[in-house]
């Protein structure tokens, strides 16, 4: 009896001790599995868990619209709560031509659908990890594929491509999911909602529009395959109020 007692005292101590501390009970892993394979351009453009100091001010470079290639910078974290970026996420249809800049247009495009762990996965789900979403990123003087892998934008396009020409911005989001419209819009509609949600996080105003009808001259102008799909965009500035 005596014995019992003990052994159920015992027991009892291993696990409030395991519950308070973080432990290493063996069956808790301290140490994650290796990744398979090692992605060092996502670990340089994942943000850091911490946000700048308040009194950091934070740099506001332009965005060099025209070049061949654009550089984005580690994107930065955002300071609002997931709760306020919920509350204040809405479609806004109305903007000033004032022009976002390389910081915020860096943690757009990641949040929207950038790497966000060493084996290459990303911000986003992606039906049997296919990841078949593009972002394109509209200017008036140009357009640039977003290269997730090294966090840049590549000119695929001079001139204005913009869908609507209402924000100095437009994102056009495409699909190459082959011949499945649902697995399509499920794996770019949840791009959008995270670019929607860093945009409230950051005082952006962005709406989504379906792009509707033949699409094959600005797939041929975006150098992407029949199969890859431009399925809506983004406007992505600051609200006319
Ligand atoms: C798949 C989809 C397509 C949409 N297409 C358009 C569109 O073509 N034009 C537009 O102004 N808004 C469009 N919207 C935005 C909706 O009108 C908007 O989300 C809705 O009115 C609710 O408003 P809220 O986003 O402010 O909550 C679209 C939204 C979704 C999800």
């Amino acid at each position: 009896m005596i014995k019992k007692i003990s052994l159920m005292l015992s027991i009892g101590f291993f696990i409030t001790a395991c519950q308070a501390e973080p432990c290493n009970c063996p069956q808790q892993p301290v140490t994650p599995p290796p990744a398979e394979a090692p992605n060092t351009a996502a670990a340089e453009a994942t943000p850091t868990a911490e946000a700048p100091a308040p009194a950091q001010k934070v740099s506001q470079t332009p965005i060099a619209v025209g070049e061949a290639e654009i550089s984005l910078p580690k994107p930065l974290p955002v300071k609002a709560t997931l709760t306020q970026c919920l509350q204040d996420r809405r479609s806004i249809r109305s903007y000033t031509d004032q022009m976002i800049s390389l910081e915020q247009l860096s943690a757009l495009l990641w949040s929207g659908n950038g790497i966000n762990r060493e084996d290459g996965k990303r911000t986003a789900p992606s039906a049997r990890n296919l990841q078949s979403v593009s972002l394109f990123v509209a200017f008036e003087k140009a357009t640039y594929r977003y290269d997730h892998v090294a966090h840049k934008l590549i000119r695929v396009a001079e001139g204005d491509l913009r869908p609507v020409k209402a924000a100095p911005v437009e994102l056009i989001v495409t699909s190459s999911f082959a011949d499945n419209e649902v697995i399509q819009g499920i794996d770019s509609g949840v791009v959008s909602q995270n670019i929607a949600l860093y945009c409230a996080a950051e005082g952006l105003a962005t709406v989504i529009r379906m792009m509707r009808g033949d699409q094959s001259e600005l797939q041929k102008s975006l150098g992407i395959e029949p199969t890859n799909r431009p399925l809506f965009n983004m406007a992505v500035g600051y609200e006319a109020k």
